[in-house]
């Protein structure tokens, strides 16, 4: 009876502090429409910031003992200080541990904090959570991460590719006869020895599949390795060590489970998001459920870091893609301030305390704090893991019936069935649940904007990963954020799990429809060193500024295999610094000081380009541009 009462307690307040809850409703509209700029709060923000972090720059420049920059030149860079951005692809913890080492890089030169912008996608994101769960220390980062525990426990390894899981996990899931499938056994583990059978039934079934090539993937395919975490021996008679093995993944999402569950009592529509959610936020090491006050809204913690209200730090951006209508390619972002999207079909924002609240023609009718949960943001951004569960259901449901029925079950168990966890009403049961769901729609039946963003009461978003579109860089490429210089990590897997430059091709492509014309360069040296685009100073079309400066950077080899999977869960400690240490050289184009002196030429190109009468660059400059710049 005493375990019951601790056990309710601990369920109440988990729901107080983890579930979005009502308030109320504040006089101002919580929606703004984007006519030309960013919203005040960011405004105002980045001019403090100015103010607070331009010597920064200052001492950079000084630091550089090859471009003798003067002091009538600083006193010009003063003026006019270049703004600088921050983009960093996706590609699961590779993304996450070269870009935290290319950030402390970056960081070492003065450079970070004095950037006005970082966004991140998928794995990139994951290096925002954690900036805010660190109060923006850089050198604090990966400290609260367990990266030698399991990201998601009991799923084994993958070494496919992300188009596979995309393509394959939204083939399948298409399927009415597996969607509409009956969930077999309830989420409750009453009886160990019927799930034994059921798990024989299950690793059996695998076994015939594992004879068929069209699942064996690079070496052992996904449902063997699935196998051999659950039967490490191949065989079925340790029940001790079996149980314990089950013990620990069952727990694991059964803790899941009991953390999504106050925001479904809520009555808010639940997807694979939410877990996957949660289970990042597991690996943080710090347990923020101890303390009673907690909050995981991603509005709160930001605002309340000292860094932030300092205005000493970048603005983090989280990128996704929406899929409503099956759309491709709009992009969503959520700042500490709003979210919304800056798309030409919609330009509105929500305020982003707000979020979750019901909002009807843009009046505010229920309001509700705390859905902006930061877990709940990056998993949105990173959703292409869900497909990773998703894949691993699938791939069964194609198999033997009692595959199908065993594997149901078990996903059941860990919370990822699909019928139980996910209709809360019978209409809801119908959305998309692999899609992050956002419902309310903030936008709902907004006046004037009758399209498939506003026309439904609910948003489904994921990973830019899904459309190819695995660098955010758009969002900050817009006039409105007045960006000089952007520097971009792309750890995308092209080619042998590094990039070859196609996904910025794909943006600037799409950056062509909207009228910003950059050119992917056709003649690379070589993608081991930073490329540079877009030197020359050309006028934005239809704007009288002028296009930022790309500073492009690959994951490469720099004298480690860089290139580990996107799905790779786990890393030890030597992995994890020789990952950093690439992201480093990333930055520093392996330490070279000769580079150090020329960023101090691109960083302040601009503020050069913008002088009323053409100033002549120095010799110095014009060679490191002749250097590093791609028209
Ligand atoms: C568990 O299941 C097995 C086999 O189905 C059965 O023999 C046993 O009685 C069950 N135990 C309980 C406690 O229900
Ligand atoms: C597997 O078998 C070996 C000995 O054959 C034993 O030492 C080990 O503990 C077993 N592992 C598991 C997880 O059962
Ligand atoms: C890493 O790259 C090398 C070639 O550069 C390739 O042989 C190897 O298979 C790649 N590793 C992974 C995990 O993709
Ligand atoms: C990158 O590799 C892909 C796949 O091999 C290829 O289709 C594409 O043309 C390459 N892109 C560039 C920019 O080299
Ligand atoms: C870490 O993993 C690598 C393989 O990537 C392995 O060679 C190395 O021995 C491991 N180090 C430790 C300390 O376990
Ligand atoms: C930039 O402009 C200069 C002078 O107009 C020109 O000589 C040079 O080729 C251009 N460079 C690039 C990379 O377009």
């Amino acid at each position: 009876m005493r375990n019951f009462l601790v056990i309710f307690y601990a369920l109440l307040k988990l729901g107080l502090a983890i579930a979005p809850f009502q308030v109320q409703c504040p006089s101002s509209p919580l929606i703004r429409e984007a006519k030309y700029e960013i919203c005040p709060e960011e405004s105002v923000y980045l001019k403090k910031k100015e103010i607070k972090t331009k010597n920064r720059l200052i001492d950079f420049l000084k630091s550089l003992t090859e471009a003798k920059f003067n002091s009538k030149f600083y006193k010009r860079v003063l003026k006019d200080p270049p703004k600088l951005g921050i983009a960093i692809s996706g590609g699961g913890y590779r993304s996450m541990l070269v870009g935290t080492g290319f950030i402390t890089q970056m960081n070492d030169y003065g450079l970070f904090e004095y950037s006005d912008y970082i966004a991140g996608l998928s794995g990139g994101s994951w290096i925002l959570m954690d900036l805010v769960v660190q109060n923006f220390e850089a050198n604090s980062l990966l400290q609260e991460w367990d990266l030698e525990e399991d990201l998601l426990l009991g799923i084994p390894e993958f070494d496919i590719s992300e188009e596979e899981i995309v393509t394959n996990a939204r083939k399948e899931y298409k399927d009415d006869d597996i969607r509409m499938r009956k969930r077999q056994e309830s989420t409750q583990i009453t009886n160990f020895s019927k799930f034994y059978e059921q798990m024989e039934i299950f690793a059996n079934s695998v076994e015939e599949r594992s004879e068929d090539g069209r699942i064996t993937k690079r070496n052992l395919n996904p449902l063997t390795r699935l196998k051999k975490i659950f039967f490490p021996n191949n065989t079925f008679t340790e029940a001790d060590t079996k149980i314990e093995t089950f013990k620990t993944v069952l727990d694991f999402y059964k803790n899941l489970h009991l953390k999504i569950k106050p925001k479904k009592i809520e009555g808010f529509q639940i997807s694979f998001t939410d877990y996957w959610g949660k289970a990042i936020v597991q690996r943080l090491k710090k347990n923020f459920d101890d303390d009673p006050d907690h909050t995981f809204s991603f509005s709160k913690l930001v605002h309340s870091s000292k860094k932030f209200k300092e205005y000493s730090v970048p603005i983090p951006i989280f990128v996704a893609n929406c899929k409503n209508g099956l759309l491709s390619n709009i992009i969503f972002e959520f700042t500490p301030f709003e979210f919304g999207s800056w798309d030409s079909m919609l330009r509105l924002f929500v305020k982003l305390p707000y979020l979750g609240s019901k909002i009807i023609s843009g009046k505010a009718i229920k309001c509700v704090n705390n859905f902006d949960d930061l877990g709940f943001i990056t998993a949105t951004s990173s959703s292409i893991f869900n497909n990773v569960l998703i894949f691993i259901w699938n791939l069964a449901s194609q198999s033997s019936r009692e595959a199908v029925k065993a594997l149901n079950m078990v996903m059941g168990i860990f919370g990822l069935g699909k019928e139980e966890i996910f209709s809360i009403s019978k209409e809801s049961s119908r959305l998309e649940t692999d899609y992050a769901v956002y419902q309310p729609n903030p936008f709902y039946l907004y006046p004037e904007k009758d399209n498939v963003l506003t026309n439904k009461d609910h948003l489904y978003l994921v990973d830019g990963g899904e459309d190819g579109e695995n660098i955010p860089l758009r969002t900050l490429v817009i006039p409105e954020r007045k960006l000089d210089v952007i520097f971009v990590l792309d750890s995308s897997s092209d080619i042998d799990n590094y990039p070859n430059g196609s996904k910025l091709k794909k943006i600037f492509e799409k950056l062509d429809e909207e009228n910003v014309h950059y050119q992917f360069p056709k003649n690379i040296r070589a993608l081991t060193r930073p490329v540079v685009i877009g030197c020359n100073a050309t006028k934005r079309s239809g704007h009288d500024s002028f296009l930022p400066i790309i500073v492009y950077h690959a994951n490469a080899y720099h004298g480690y295999v860089s290139n580990t999977s996107t799905f790779k869960i786990t890393y030890n400690q030597s992995e994890v610094n020789n990952m950093l240490l690439t992201g480093r050289k990333v930055f520093s184009n392996d330490y070279d000081p000769h580079y150090k002196n020329c960023l101090g030429c691109i960083l302040t190109k601009r503020t050069m380009d913008r002088l009323p009468r053409k100033k002549k660059f120095s010799p110095f400059c014009l060679q490191c541009f002749k250097d590093y710049c791609y028209s």
